[in-house]
């Protein structure tokens, strides 16, 4: 039997998650903005990102931002999920949703019902997170493929070849945006959830996520 005392001293975030995730936002700020002045070296769509959006200065000095940061970012990334794997932190709180959760869920937040406890994600967060770990891998796999297509080839392969492996790069790029802005919209609606990730607040005492 749980203990309530036990659960509501559990803090909403563990330090290993807090610094992670902002080891996580610098690393991908500098992929974002460097990768959009590669881009705009060889745009293959009608548009270009604006100058003062893109970090680098030149291809050469973007490029060497890009693949810095790509080092920065994997490495975070594989202890972070490493920590999520043998620490119980992904299958305690981010365990995939049932897809009647996720409609329970998803129906509340439209109707603006959707309560916040601290500590623990809802169904439409854990798949928004889940679904951004496997976009970020995504992102990674078809950046390596297009950096290095010889060494890569087999990964090349796997992604239809180098142009389609670009294009889903381009492509997982602009849903990692669009899951920033509905995650930063989700932490405006509730403020202290930044808080949180900032310094260590008790969860609340309720440990059960819904399947
Ligand atoms: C300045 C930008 C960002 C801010 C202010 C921010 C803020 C937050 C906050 C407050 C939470 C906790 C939510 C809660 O307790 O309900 C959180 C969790 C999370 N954020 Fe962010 N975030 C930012 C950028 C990002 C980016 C760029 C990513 C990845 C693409 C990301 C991925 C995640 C994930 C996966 C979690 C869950 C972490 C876990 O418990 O393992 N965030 N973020």
């Amino acid at each position: 039997m749980k203990n309530p005392a036990q659960a509501s001293t559990r803090p909403a975030h563990s330090l290993p998650v807090r610094i992670m995730h902002w080891v996580n936002v610098y690393a991908l700020c500098c992929m974002l903005f460097s990768g959009w002045e590669i881009y705009n070296a060889s745009p293959d769509l009608p548009f270009l990102f604006p100058q003062w959006a893109t970090l680098g200065g030149w291809l050469g000095g973007a490029l060497a931002w890009h693949l810095s940061a790509m080092w920065l970012l994997v490495i975070n990334g594989a202890a972070y999920v490493l920590y999520g794997i043998f620490s119980g932190h992904f299958k305690r709180d981010l365990p995939p949703p049932s897809p009647k959760a996720f409609l329970r869920d998803m129906w509340a937040a439209v109707c603006l019902r959707l309560p916040h406890k601290t500590g623990h994600y809802n169904a439409v967060q854990r798949l928004l997170y889940g679904g951004v770990i496997c976009i970020l891998v995504i992102e990674v796999l078809t950046g390596l493929s297009i950096w290095k297509p010889v060494q890569f080839g087999g990964l090349v392969s796997l992604f239809g070849g180098f142009v389609l492996a670009r294009n889903i790069h381009l492509a997982m790029m602009i849903l990692i945006v669009g899951f920033i802005v509905v995650h930063l919209a989700l932490v405006a609606i509730v403020p202290r959830t930044l808080v949180s990730m900032f310094k260590s607040v008790p969860s609340d005492p309720q440990e059960a996520n819904d399947a």
